[in-house]
């Protein structure tokens, strides 16, 4: 990288799998004092581009190929996607090549062979930064199709995993971790990356499911083989187990000796779910809840501080030290405990959270610390009980979180009125026994359309695939005659949400015209939806 010209302050751009060269990579650019800004592999070549755009990298790295079970993920192709559309290209592109998957010709002048780059490679020293200096970016969605570019920086940072390692997770220096998420999320970076590596953890780098490579024992597998102490995983991933496996019968046969505790968090984790892994792993399982804008558990039960390891039923923890959340009403004024309401954290935020965002600190400010001042809004909703535990019901916004993944419903509805018969169009969750929610489209088409809707249909998904990426799972949609939209053109989605999802629902009397719920619901009848 330093031979290539990349230095402090440089961002460098790394769309690569789960392969320890992305770790590598993330280690080389913080040694340098250069800013990484890993992007999912999930996502598709246009979202790839407006990152890239975003960003603006001196360099990026690659590899040939991805495994996923059904296929190959061509880093490369996408990257030619993406990069066909940017406005600031890279000077260079640097390329794993994964061995025996295949032949990958690089692009003379701009490409470079990583074997043979790191064969001329010398050891560089480290380059000392201030504590604020920006160790990454990564992307997170928001309330707009644009992503937010999230800021971390350094010092506090890694005092905060550092310190989370013993106190969160109860790990002594030494011990095996893993944390079964993609380094291209926060917990990838937080968890797979810097906190193990900090605290002197063994840390266990995954590429695979927890089904279908091969099997619902998979897990349980990993845990054995490497004596893993403490576990991070997703209630989508164990509902995935379970769906397969309802008795964990491929699980059972291993011996998971050293295994103490097992941790949740990216989404909801219903009871049911709960109550199924304390029985079939055999040890506490403890949510905890968190953003990629904190980098770190803002609740958790504590069990380095000797926090409960047997909480109630569906709450999230307790605020972690250095957080002190509170609930809030629409007036700002905090409310009575077990009342739903606005998730806040007064200000300060403790060292490790977000110290802004990207190229764009006045959505910073508006986004986050102007609907409260002096609070920092999480955007979630729920509510405390008498003990101090919070139980988190559901985002203020409009992100639908798919499988543990955060996915703006807005991203998906400027797709979809991109296609040329869609007049209008509304996305929302619908709840899912697997991911905890899909997205789901409510469609208007325009008058003089002859086409039939399941064309249409299909190839909106596809417009949704190739554009966002097949990490947004949207397969699903209906068409309908208008959308419910408040006074001010705002679509309700939260009664849209129960709608599709079959549950009861309440209509606000801003609402325009209350009747096109009544032929929404028609309209879910007739396709046996919702
Ligand atoms: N690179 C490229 N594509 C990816 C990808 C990656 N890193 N991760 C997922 N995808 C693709 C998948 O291949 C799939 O594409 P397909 O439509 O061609 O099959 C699509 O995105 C959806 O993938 P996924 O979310 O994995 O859904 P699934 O139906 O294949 O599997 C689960 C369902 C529940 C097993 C899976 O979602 C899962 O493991 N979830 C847990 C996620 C998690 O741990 N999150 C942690 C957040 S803290
Ligand atoms: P991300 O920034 O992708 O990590 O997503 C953060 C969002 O996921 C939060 O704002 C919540 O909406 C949701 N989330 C994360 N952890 C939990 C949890 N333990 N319980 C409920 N929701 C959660």
């Amino acid at each position: 990288m330093v031979r290539h010209g990349v230095k402090k302050g440089d961002r460098v751009v790394i769309y690569m799998p789960m392969i320890p060269q992305t770790v590598y990579c993330m280690l080389a650019c913080a040694r340098i004092g250069a800013i990484h800004s890993l992007i999912f592999g999930g996502f598709a070549s246009k979202e790839l581009s407006v990152r890239i755009d975003h960003a603006k990298p001196k360099l990026i790295v690659t590899a040939s190929f991805g495994v996923e079970p059904k296929r190959k993920v061509e880093y490369i192709s996408l990257l030619e996607g993406a990069l066909a559309r940017v406005q600031s290209k890279p000077d260079k592109v640097l390329i794993y090549k994964r061995p025996n998957l295949g032949h990958v010709p690089l692009a003379p002048g701009r490409d470079l062979d990583w074997e043979e780059e790191l064969a001329k490679a010398q050891c560089y020293k480290c380059v000392s930064v201030p504590s604020d200096h920006p160790l990454y970016i990564l992307y997170t969605s928001g309330t707009t199709g644009l992503p937010k570019g999230v800021v971390r920086p350094t010092g506090g940072y890694a005092v905060m995993l550092n310190w989370t390692m013993s106190a969160v997770y109860g790990l002594k220096p030494g011990e095996v971790w893993w944390a079964a998420s993609d380094l291209g999320w926060v917990v990838g970076h937080s968890y797979i990356c810097y906190g193990p590596l900090l605290h002197g953890n063994t840390t266990v780098l995954y590429e695979g499911k927890p089904v279908g490579t091969p099997d619902a024992g998979a897990y349980f597998r990993v845990l054995a083989e490497h004596e893993v102490a403490a576990f991070f995983t997703s209630p989508s991933a164990i509902r995935a187990i379970r769906q397969q496996d309802p008795e964990a019968a491929l699980g059972k046969q291993y011996s998971l000796k050293r295994f103490r505790t097992l941790f949740v968090a990216g989404e909801h984790c219903d009871v049911d779910t709960l109550e199924w892994s304390k029985k079939v792993f055999k040890v506490p399982v403890l949510d905890h809840w968190w953003q990629t804008e904190s980098g770190s558990a803002i609740t958790a039960s504590c069990v380095g501080l000797g926090n409960s390891t047997t909480p109630p039923p569906g709450q999230a923890g307790k605020p972690v030290p250095g957080y002190n959340v509170m609930i809030l009403d629409e007036n700002k004024e905090p409310v009575k405990e077990k009342t739903l309401g606005n998730i806040v954290v007064k200000l300060p935020l403790p060292p490790g959270a977000f110290s802004g965002l990207w190229e764009n600190q006045e959505a910073f400010q508006k986004l986050y610390f102007r609907k409260f001042p002096g609070y920092y809004d999480t955007m979630d909703a729920g509510y405390m009980d008498e003990d101090g535990y919070l139980y988190v019901l559901s985002r203020a916004d409009d992100v639908i979180n798919v499988a543990g993944h955060r996915i703006s419903a807005g991203a998906i509805e400027e797709c979809v009125l991109f296609h040329p018969a869609v007049a209008d169009c509304a996305v929302v969750g619908q709840e899912d026994p697997l991911k905890g929610h899909v997205p789901f489209a409510l469609c208007v088409l325009r008058e003089d359309i002859k086409t039939e809707e399941e064309k249409i249909l299909e190839e909106i998904v596809e417009q949704v695939r190739s554009n966002i990426g097949p990490v947004a799972a949207f397969q699903k949609g209906v068409f309908v005659k208008q959308l419910p939209k408040t006074r001010s053109g705002k679509i309700p989605r939260s009664a849209l949400s129960a709608v599709v999802s079959g549950k009861p629902y309440k209509v606000t009397p801003t609402i325009e015209d209350a009747s096109v719920f009544k032929h929404i619901e028609e309209v879910l009848k007739k396709n046996q939806m919702g």
